[in-house]
């Protein structure tokens, strides 16, 4: 089969949430807001966070493990390793080569991929080009956030947002359908709108370096809310367009789970109907990064949210500024 011809879909999901849960009333006793705030800004209720010894990898492992046993294949069958992540538990090894190790496979390629929010699906094109390629058969896909390690747990307008966890997805050849069609896309000028400095970055140089950089979070959200509302709509509209389809041929939209004001804004400018084709489960995980599609498409797989034949489209935006939206269909 010529590779243009090769169809790559999703083989199995599996997801991991900590432990350990969140609520937006713990929140109130730590700092100076409230469950009515950021439920009408935001939509997020709770939030899972990772055990203080719980690492990215463990999290990845767990996820890809299910993942595993959903597509019904062995680790040994694995070709290629991708983890998104922003939180690695290390510079190197990377989170991947961790990965790797926990689940006992041997020599495949691993690497860890960077794009915030959109490493998900960031994760997805870069496996399906080795699949069609012929390089890989199987890849495994993984998206692990620790986000409360690199959040600043004194600012309000940061703390309230996000979670941990971990998705993963086993992605290989299927006989039709599968991805449908891609876009990706970055805008390195609005890096400053979003943004977690590297400790190493700036500090303890050779001539004593600058001090170190604070290494939490920091976001300036109300710019960001309308790009995430313009390139989440671009990006949907760009996969969908040239496919012939219309937001009526979307089953379900799964999309990066920033902010329920965000995502009901970008369904209306699609014209999709956010009570049936807006897969949301932010409510009770907040926004995880990269994890949040990730463990987004791995929630809809287990409720039956989409059926053989139905096309699906993933949709994320990040820091970066970064974007991509996929369609797939099932
Ligand atoms: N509780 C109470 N008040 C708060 C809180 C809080 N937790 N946080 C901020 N406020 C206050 C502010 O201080 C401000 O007060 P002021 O008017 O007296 O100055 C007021 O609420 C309004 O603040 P805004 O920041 O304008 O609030 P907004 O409605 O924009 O909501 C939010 C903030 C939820 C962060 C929103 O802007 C958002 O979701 N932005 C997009 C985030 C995003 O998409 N990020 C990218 C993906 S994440 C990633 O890549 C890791």
């Amino acid at each position: 089969m010529a590779e243009a011809d090769r169809h790559v879909g999703i083989l199995g999901t599996g997801s991991y949430l900590p432990e350990k849960v969140l609520t937006n009333a713990d929140l109130e006793r730590m700092v100076d807001t409230t469950d009515e705030w950021i439920t009408t800004r935001t939509g997020i209720k709770e939030r899972h966070i990772a055990a203080d010894d719980e690492t990215v990898g463990d999290m990845g492992a767990a996820a890809a493990r299910q993942a595993l046993a959903n597509a019904g294949i062995g680790p040994e069958s694995i070709d290629l390793i991708i983890v998104a992540t922003i939180t690695p538990d290390s510079y190197f090894p990377s989170t991947a080569c961790q990965v790797q190790h926990k689940l006992g496979i041997k020599n495949v390629p691993s690497f860890d991929l960077s794009a915030a929010c959109s490493g998900f699906v960031y994760g997805f094109s870069v496996a399906e080009q080795f699949i069609k390629g012929g390089s890989a058969k199987h890849v495994l896909v993984v998206a692990a956030e620790k986000l409360s390690a690199i959040t600043d747990w004194s600012d309000r307008s940061t703390c309230v947002l996000f979670g941990d966890g971990a998705g993963a997805a086993v992605l290989g050849p299927v006989e039709s359908g599968g991805i449908l069609g891609t876009h990706l896309g970055a805008d390195g000028s609005g890096g400053d709108l979003l943004y977690c400095r590297a400790t190493a970055s700036r500090s303890n140089g050779p001539h004593g370096g600058s001090p170190t950089p604070s290494n939490t979070l920091q976001m300036q959200g109300n710019v960001l809310f309308k790009h995430a509302v313009r390139l989440m709509t671009d990006a949907a509209l760009t996969v969908i367009k040239p496919l012939g389809l219309t937001a009526a041929d979307i089953k379900l939209i799964i999309p990066h789970q920033a902010n329920s004001r965000i995502l009901n804004a970008v369904a209306k400018r699609l014209g999709i109907d956010p009570q049936t084709q807006l897969y949301l489960n932010l409510e009770k995980r907040g926004n995880m990064s990269a994890a949040s599609t990730a463990i987004a498409l791995a929630e809809a797989v287990e409720e039956g949210r989409m059926k053989r034949g139905d096309i699906i489209l993933l949709d994320a935006f990040g820091g970066g500024l970064t974007w991509g939206a996929m369609a797939i269909q099932w």
